[in-house]
């Protein structure tokens, strides 16, 4: 089984991305052979500061492998170390229809926050589908915001094999129902770009900040308060033991506990959570030329496996 997801360094992940698509990852590189890369070519649709993609990019690395990826097992490599990325996404974007693009959701949504409408942004699809089929991939762990993006690549693997015969695989999606999405601390969906993120390396005082900024109703200290709807209990279902979410669930109903005190809580859990991948971050840092060398056998191995699937798709379609 080949296993497949990338994450864009458009900005400093958080524990959205941790729970909906790192951690998922990370459990299924003892499954199959992983290959995970940080999604550069895709982050350019928003990102304008050259010298920030290359930083965001060395910190999505250096994040990931602190939170348990491990090279050994799992291939991590930068998107833009194998171009031939792009040059599938031009071959699948001649069959792909413009009506199967014109529905998609985050397309619909980033032009709705203002973001330029750019044809690379339309396409974007299209490279997570070129991105997706170039490694014969079978598996696709991401967050339920990234659902329509594989179906619509599962779209284009088949629209390509009914015109020049069977080339592609068909990959699935997977994704965790209990942290398909995960709120941000106003209630919507965590998101960098939303500014409601909770960080997984974030500076210890900006995260006790965030936890406490939490949006609540204003249900006095004493009133027993509805613990199914709460953000808090969300994000503390992630950390806490069946028995300790019981327990907040317990106090909520009751009253007499305000929610102050449960974000206390929430915070207090989060940090322990993170506390030996933070360690272990630290050990990276300290190693000039790990990360380097993560990513230079990453892009050999995925350069390797992406040539060999291109010289199939090159032959099937009439070119060479
Ligand atoms: P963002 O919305 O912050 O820009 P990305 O689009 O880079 O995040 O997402 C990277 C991965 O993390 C994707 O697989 C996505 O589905 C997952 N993800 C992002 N935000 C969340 C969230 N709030 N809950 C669950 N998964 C998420
Ligand atoms: N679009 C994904 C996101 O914004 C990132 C991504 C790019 C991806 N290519 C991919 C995820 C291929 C899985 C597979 O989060």
């Amino acid at each position: 089984m080949r296993i497949l997801s990338g994450i864009q360094p458009s900005g400093v992940l958080h524990i959205g991305n941790y729970f909906g698509m790192m951690r998922p990852a990370i459990a299924l590189q003892a499954e199959g052979e992983a290959l995970y890369f940080i999604a550069d070519y895709h982050a350019l649709t928003s990102v304008r500061d050259p010298e920030a993609l290359r930083t965001n990019s060395r910190r999505v690395a250096l994040d990931f492998l602190a939170c348990g990826l491990d090279p050994e097992r799992a291939t991590l490599f930068r998107h833009s170390d194998v171009p031939q990325v792009t040059e599938l996404a031009w071959i699948l974007s001649t069959v792909a229809p413009m009506g199967l693009l014109e529905r998609a959701h985050s397309y619909k949504d980033k032009l709705a926050r203002g973001v330029a409408a750019t044809v690379g942004l339309f396409n974007y699809p299209v490279l997570m589908a070129a991105d997706i089929l170039i490694y014969d991939s079978d598996v696709v762990p991401v967050g339920k915001d990234q659902k329509q993006h594989i179906e619509m690549t599962r779209d284009l693997a088949v629209k390509m094999n009914e015109t020049f015969g069977q080339i592609f695989k068909l990959p699935e999606a997977r994704i965790q129902p209990a942290t398909e999405t995960v709120p941000g601390i106003d209630g919507q969906k965590m998101s960098k770009s939303y500014g409601n993120n909770i960080d997984i390396f974030g500076d210890e005082k900006e995260t006790r900040k965030r936890v406490m900024s939490i949006v609540t109703d204003s249900t006095p200290v004493e009133a027993p308060k509805d613990p199914e709807r709460s953000t808090i209990v969300q994000l503390y279902s992630l950390f806490a033991s069946k028995d300790e979410l019981a327990n907040m669930k317990e106090q909520f109903k009751k009253g007499g506990t305000g929610y102050g005190d449960f974000k206390k809580e929430l915070f207090e859990k989060l940090r322990e959570y993170f506390a030996p991948m933070r360690k272990r971050r630290e050990e990276i840092l300290r190693d000039k030329s790990y990360i380097n060398n993560v990513l230079t056998k990453g892009a050999k191995r995925a350069n390797e496996i992406a040539e060999q699937v291109m010289q199939r798709v090159r032959k099937a379609v009439g070119l060479r």
